[in-house]
């Protein structure tokens, strides 16, 4: 083991499995050892951890790193452990109890230089995130009935419920069986933005583990193509298990390394390209990541991501609808990606988003562009960005 702080004394010894393991987990953390890896390989099956403990262990690793701005690092892990439980009691309780200053603190200073920082915004950080699942098309009422614990609380996208029971969902028969996939409500919203039709053909660029791949061949109803990419073969294998579980055989998938060597002899009718970001959108569910990230990485993301939509953007067909979605919110990977997509790309106009899209923070940019706020949607932070590509 690499331990990077000292454990607690033994004077204080702490109360139980979850918190020990907890304090494992972060001492171990640090460097070039992630807390979420540390935590995967801590609480993987192999090692036995009782289910109802290593859930509890992930709730005190996050909640530490949610509040750590606001803790006495110098102190033992036993006591920031205990102060980041009260900072969390107290924002269930007295939100209001926390001053400007506080919230400044639960993100790094160089985000306010490059996101619309908002006080609901850092409020929304600070609150455990929802469990989201995606139904297969018209059947949220079917499972509801069936797994209870589930709602459906966004009129704009059926299909989404909100899980709040105490089950594993990936070992419900219901999964097994492809009748849902578990899906933060913005990555859903984003494939609904797109609206695939069926028998059209869809080329997702950026498909990684299929999220949105299986999403778009489900809207397609099994009809056309969707062509799933991404430069990691390994996530593909688990968009092909995915698709299998949903009894999807419209998709198909192969290498793309962001270039010209894009899927050859078809032109699409949609292209998404999801493109690899800071992941500032994220940082409710995963509140480790919001002190690792740096200014440096949305730099080089924002370049990476112009180039990735300028080539997935070649493979489209006259008429055809390009989408362009980030999990972030930085200006420099959102905003201004596509005002230099706009400005570099003579040959596409601006597709309006849908005005139901446009809610709450998001509203009121230009039409073919929406932020989703994790503040109105209770999901991750997302933006997305269409263009329609000119008929020659
Ligand atoms: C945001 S993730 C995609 C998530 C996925 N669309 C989903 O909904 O589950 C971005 C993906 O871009 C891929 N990627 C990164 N650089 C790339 C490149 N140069 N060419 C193609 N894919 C790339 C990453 O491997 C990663 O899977």
């Amino acid at each position: 083991m690499r331990s990077r702080r000292p454990l607690p004394s033994t004077r204080r010894t702490p109360a139980n499995d979850s918190e020990a393991l907890a304090i494992r987990v972060l001492s171990m953390a640090g460097g070039d050892r992630p807390v979420d890896a540390v935590l995967r390989e801590e609480l993987n099956p192999s090692k036995g951890v009782p289910r109802d403990v290593a859930r509890n262990v992930a709730r005190w690793v996050f909640r530490h790193h949610r509040w750590r701005g606001l803790l006495d690092t110098s102190k033992s892990w036993m006591e920031q452990l205990a102060e980041a439980r009260e900072l969390a009691r107290r924002f269930d309780t007295q939100s209001n109890s926390f001053t400007k200053e506080d919230w400044a603190r639960v993100v790094p200073e160089w985000v306010w230089d490059h996101v619309e920082v908002t006080i609901p915004w850092l409020m929304s950080l600070q609150r455990e995130p929802l469990v989201w699942i995606r139904t297969r098309p018209g059947t949220a009422g079917e499972l509801i009935g069936e797994m209870g614990d589930l709602d459906a609380p966004c009129e704009i996208a059926p299909d989404a419920l909100v899980y709040e029971g105490p089950e594993d969902l990936f070992r419900s028969p219901q999964f097994h069986e492809g009748r849902f996939e578990v899906q933060d409500l913005t990555s859903q919203l984003v494939t609904l933005v797109a609206d695939p039709k069926p028998g059209e053909s869809w080329w997702d660029g950026c498909a990684g583990e299929g999220g949105k791949t299986v999403h778009l061949a489900d809207l397609m109803q099994n009809k056309g193509v969707v062509w799933a990419t991404d430069r990691a073969e390994w996530r593909l294998k688990t968009l092909r298990a995915r698709a299998g579980r949903a009894g999807l055989f419209n998709i198909r998938w192969g290498v793309w390394q962001g270039g010209d060597d894009r899927p050859k002899g078809v032109s699409f009718d949609g292209v998404l390209i999801d493109a690899p970001c800071s992941g500032v959108g994220t940082w409710q569910r995963n509140p480790h990541a919001r002190w690792t990230t740096t200014p440096r990485d949305v730099e080089e993301l924002a370049a990476r991501q112009l180039s990735l939509l300028r080539a997935g953007a070649a493979g489209l067909k006259s008429g055809g609808r390009l989408v362009y979605a980030v999990c972030t919110l930085t200006r420099m990977e959102t905003t201004e990606v596509a005002k230099a997509f706009t400005a570099a790309q003579p040959d596409f106009e601006p597709l309006p988003v849908p005005p139901i899209f446009h809610w709450g923070a998001g509203a009121g940019g230009p039409p073919n562009q929406v932020h989703f706020w994790p503040q109105d949607w209770q999901g991750n932070g997302m933006f997305v960005a269409t263009w329609r590509k000119r008929k020659s």
